[in-house]
């Protein structure tokens, strides 16, 4: 997989110390939050994808804890410092894969260093998305669109949506009834497998989105229930 160009957007790779630091100062080191999000994850049961894992503060004690978790980060001094601290843990917490490499990381952790707006930035509307990562046989990529086929649906599994730019109207039409919902800037959005649902944007939107692509289907139809093509 070609990987975009890196570009230093979060920041944290502007001075060396940024990275060294993190995990000695206020509020990093003292934030009592782990306990939190470890237990969360637990009660999920994963696996878990961190958006901007850092250090791995977070990241590597939910590894400990035995959940399933892979990290993603636009910072190259950051994954550095969480690589070291990973090369400390004992084989199971250590899996690391990175992007690029092929599904089935054999451990429990993987890494990958992308910047999520530079990719969407540098997408043009309406090609067909960039795909960043693998995770859990799923694709994780970054879509900007201001056109969409009226209706799709992916019978592999559930799709994860996170909005970044634009907004975003939803139709999803569920055995009770169609479910209508607006994606803002920031919003997360599950598409449950296999339901029909219409994402109509209003301007241009960019979006992060986790999935299984096969076997989608897409429709042009008042009612997709009634007719549909492979989008393969
Ligand atoms: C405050 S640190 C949090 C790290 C970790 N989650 C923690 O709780 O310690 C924020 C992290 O998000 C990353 N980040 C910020 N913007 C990003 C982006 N657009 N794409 C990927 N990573 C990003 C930074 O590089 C940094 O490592």
């Amino acid at each position: 997989m070609s990987q975009p160009p890196q570009v230093d957007a979060s920041g944290y790779d502007r001075a060396r110390f940024i990275p060294e630091f993190y995990d000695y100062v206020v509020p990093y080191a003292t934030r009592p939050d782990i306990g939190f999000y470890v237990g969360a994850a637990r009660q999920h049961g994963g696996p878990v994808l961190e958006l901007g894992c850092g250090t791995g503060r977070i990241l590597i004690p939910t590894a400990r804890a035995g959940i399933d978790i892979s990290g993603l980060d636009s910072s190259e001094g950051m994954l550095k410092v969480c690589r070291a601290r990973l090369d400390k843990e004992p084989a199971n917490v250590r899996g690391v894969r990175e992007a690029g490499d092929g599904p089935g990381h054999g451990g429990r952790v993987a890494m990958v260093a992308h910047d999520i707006l530079q990719a969407g930035s540098s997408l043009r509307p309406n090609s067909r998305g960039q795909a960043l990562a693998s995770f859990n046989g799923c694709t994780v990529g970054v879509s900007r669109f201001s056109t969409h086929p009226l209706w799709e649906r992916h019978p592999a599994g559930d799709e994860f949506l996170q909005v970044f730019e634009g907004e975003l109207d939803i139709t999803v039409l569920t055995p009770e009834g169609p479910v209508e919902s607006t994606l803002r800037p920031g919003a997360v959005f599950v598409v449950p497998k296999g339901l029909w649902h219409s994402p109509r944007p209003r301007g241009t939107v960019t979006l992060l989105f986790v999935g299984k692509a096969k076997g989608t289907e897409v429709s042009n139809a008042k009612d997709p229930r009634e007719s549909s093509r492979s989008a393969e």
